[in-house]
C-alpha cells in the first residue's frame, strides 16, 4: 500500500504492524493444520480425537479468513514463519513422544494444545483491536469469528481434560 493511502486510514501508523502480524498468523495456522492431524492420531480418547478433527476443519477456515483479510487490504496473502508456533509445536511433539504409551498422554496433548490456543487467542485479540482502530470493519468481524472459535476450542479442551482425560475414572 502506498504511503498516501496508508495515511488516509485512521491509525495508519499501525498498518505495517497489522500486516506483519497477519503474516505471522497465517504461518502459525498453516503449521497448526499439519500438527492437528498428528495430534488427532496420537490421542486415544475419542472425544479428544473428535475435538482435534473439528479444530483441524476450523483451522482451514481460519486460513481462509486470513486470506480474505489480506484481500480486503489489497495484498497477496504471505506467511512469515511464526517461530513461536514452531516452538510450541516442537514441545507438543516432545511431550507426545515422552508420554507415549502412558495413560496420561491425552492430558499431555491437551496441555500442549491449550498453549497453542492461548497463543492464537493473543494473536487474534491483537489483530481484532488493530482492525478496529484502523476502521477495517469487515476484517475485524472475520478476525473476531476466529478469535471466538479459538476461545471455544480452549474451553472444550478444558472440559475434556477435567471430565475425561485427567480424571481418575479415565485410568
Ligand atoms: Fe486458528
Ligand atoms: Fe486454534
Amino acid at each position: 500500500m502506498k504511503r498516501t493511502e496508508k495515511n488516509d486510514m485512521p491509525n495508519g501508523h499501525l498498518h505495517e504492524l497489522f500486516v506483519d502480524e497477519l503474516k505471522d498468523a497465517l504461518s502459525a495456522e498453516k503449521q497448526l493444520l499439519t500438527a492437528l492431524k498428528k495430534m488427532q492420531q496420537e490421542a486415544t480418547n475419542e472425544e479428544l480425537k473428535g475435538a482435534f478433527a473439528d479444530h483441524h476443519e476450523q483451522t482451514q477456515e481460519h486460513i481462509h479468513r486470513l486470506k480474505q483479510v489480506f484481500d480486503h487490504l489489497g495484498l497477496a496473502p504471505r506467511a512469515k514463519t511464526c517461530k513461536a508456533m514452531q516452538g510450541l509445536l516442537e514441545e507438543a511433539e516432545e511431550i507426545s513422544f515422552n508420554f507415549d504409551g502412558d495413560p496420561i498422554k491425552d492430558a499431555a496433548l491437551i496441555a500442549a494444545a491449550q498453549k497453542v490456543e492461548h497463543y492464537e487467542m493473543a494473536t487474534y485479540g491483537t489483530l481484532v483491536t488493530y482492525a478496529n482502530m484502523m476502521g477495517h470493519k469487515q476484517s475485524e468481524d472475520l478476525l473476531q469469528q476466529t478469535l471466538d472459535e479459538e476461545k471455544e476450542t480452549d474451553r472444550l479442551l478444558t472440559d475434556i481434560a477435567v471430565n475425561k482425560a485427567n480424571s481418575v475414572s479415565a485410568f
